[in-house]
């Protein structure tokens, strides 16, 4: 019944250390025992106890069914008493940490490249996902990451592929596979967390919206919760059928890749909310009529009106944000006594903080917003908290917008990415940037002085676990401010990101152009790391 197997790869190779899975190409993982190994190092690490429950679901995209039956396999050769799996191999980011955690399984396998694109020669990737529903955090992920360098063999089952379209429990080897609808637990928490009825009324007095789930995970959620229990009108979800590689397009929710989007809401025929997510459905972005909404605004807006939604009535105990993520909440979370906590850039930082009760939204400036309903961020989740707010307040998004500032004052904010640059010459820039440091304090670059300069290191408040290097901070005597990282989740060479803030207060200019508000800072950013010099490059590829 069990085979053994040698495992020759070295999966992690060439990606950052720490990273919470592996994000390769497709053509890497169809190599002979490359998932296996993964799959197995995760197993050898966790090593499930007699009874235990494994989730497995994936955002749809090409190799998503391959792998999710040799998993299914090798979960029943080590041990698994149960397996459950969303249909179709489907199952979106947050509703897996949901099922993880509804279901009480010791964690979870979640396959997916989020936003990147998907194919036979684009990206792939495998994480696993805790107890709790989050992402491993960087104790277990190390265990795995060494267990994939020294692993020997694998352990798998005979047993044929099964049918992962047709609901219900079937055996494999000893253990049972249930065969979940991937939207049902999930549309069902939503209704216990929002005010359907508030919405359901909105949308009967006119309200409209588009919601663009770009060939990706949140089609199928998107038309059930929106169209179907929230009365929305046929058509208001787009590119709603999960396709194997998201009909070609990158299934990223921004300003390049939602573009009609975005054109749309600029344009005279604007629905009144705009909305789109990512791959696995992680990620959001929001959009008014007329009015475009950072993610780190949308986290301070969303942040500093939650109490109107009736799960988080009385409820918001704190806000966590990760360090290059605007100053924004930090400003809600003063307003309110709260604290408001600073984490390195990834989801898995939060955990902690939610599971300890310490915040009860978090967010990133990458378009992640989410809370403590479940562990992963959550792109229909936010929507649907404004959708909530939006009801009961009776505003538009622009009036929402132009009211928060005027209350909280207006944190201007760009993030320019280098893309595939050149890896030495990427850690030749951070390794100089880093040397500097220190002589930074008082040096001038236009009319900016900088106050403040450093390598950003976490202390987590729960475990007191340390993490170091998480970012370069350049803070200004004005309060503005310049952060470089790299990139920990590109599939090709190396991509710098330049973060940029600038804080105009409630009294300032509320309503300027972003570009022009950071005009210096963009300057400051260049002659303190010297991008063009390290990269050749004179301009970001991408501007979000
Ligand atoms: C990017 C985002 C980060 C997010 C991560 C996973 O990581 O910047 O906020 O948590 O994707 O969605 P990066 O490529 O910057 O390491
Ligand atoms: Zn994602």
């Amino acid at each position: 019944m069990i085979r053994t197997v040698t495992v020759p790869t070295t999966p992690y190779e060439g990606q950052a250390p720490g990273t919470s899975g592996l994000r390769k190409k497709v053509r890497v993982f169809q190599q002979p025992n490359y998932a296996e190994n993964f799959i197995q190092s995760v197993f050898d690490v966790v090593r499930p106890a007699p009874g235990a429950v494994l989730v497995i679901g994936g955002d749809g995209r090409f190799h998503n069914r391959e792998v999710i039956q040799q998993a299914i396999r090798m979960a029943a050769a080590n041990g698994y008493a149960r397996v459950l799996v969303g249909r179709g191999g489907i199952l979106s980011t947050p509703a897996a940490s949901h099922v993880i955690r509804k279901y009480g399984a010791s964690g979870g396998l979640i396959l997916s490249a989020s936003h990147n694109p998907g194919g036979p020669d684009e990206d792939f990737g495998i994480k696993y996902n805790i107890a709790n529903g989050g992402p491993a955090p960087e104790s277990v992920t190390g265990a795995i990451h060494a267990r994939t360098e020294t692993i020997d063999r694998w352990l798998t089952v005979k047993a044929d592929d099964i049918d992962l379209d047709k609901l219900g429990e079937v055996r494999v080897a000893d253990t049972t596979v249930a065969i979940l609808d991937p939207v049902a637990d999930y549309a069902e928490l939503m209704e216990t967390l929002f005010d359907f009825d508030a919405i359901r009324a909105m949308v009967s007095s006119g309200f409209t919206m588009r919601f663009d789930a770009m060939g990706a995970v949140t089609g199928p959620y998107a038309h059930e919760i929106l169209e179907k229990r929230l009365g929305f009108e046929q058509g208001t979800v787009v590119h709603g059928t999960p396709l194997e590689d998201f009909g070609g397009h990158h299934p990223d929710p921004n300003l390049i890749h939602a573009r009609d989007l975005y054109d749309l809401m600029m344009g005279p025929d604007a629905p009144d909310l705009g909305a789109a997510s990512d791959g696995d459905g992680d990620r959001n972005l929001i959009i008014g009529r007329g009015r475009f909404v950072t993610p780190s605004d949308s986290l301070a807006m969303l942040a500093a009106n939650i109490e109107i939604a009736p799960a988080y009535r009385g409820r918001l105990t704190g806000i966590a944000r990760s360090m290059p993520t605007s100053g924004a909440a930090d400003r809600v979370a003063t307003a309110f006594g709260i604290p408001c906590y600073e984490t390195p850039t990834g989801w898995k930082f939060f955990g902690n903080l939610l599971d300890a009760g310490k915040a009860t939204i978090c967010g990133e400036e990458s378009a992640g917003t989410g809370s403590d309903h479940v562990r992963e961020k959550d792109g229909l989740w936010a929507v649907l908290l404004w959708l909530n707010i939006l009801a009961v307040r009776g505003i538009s998004v622009d009036e929402l917008a132009k009211s928060h500032w005027a209350r909280f004052g207006r944190n201007y904010y760009a993030r320019h990415d280098y893309e595939a640059i050149d890896k030495t010459n990427a850690d030749a820039l951070m390794a100089e940037l880093k040397a500097a440091l220190p002589a930074l304090p008082g040096k001038t670059f236009g009319p900016l002085t900088v106050a403040h300069a450093d390598s950003f290191a976490y202390t987590d408040p729960v475990d007191h676990s340390v993490s170091e290097n998480q970012g370069i901070r350049v803070l200004f005597e004005d309060g503005s401010r310049v952060v470089f990282r790299l990139s920990g989740t590109g599939t090709q060479g190396a991509t710098l990101r330049v973060y940029l803030e600038r804080y105009e207060q409630p009294l300032g200019h509320l309503d300027a152009e972003t570009a022009a508000m950071l005009e210096h800072q963009i300057a400051a950013a260049d002659a303190i790391a010297g991008i063009a010099r390290h990269t050749g490059r004179t301009a970001p590829d991408v501007i979000t």
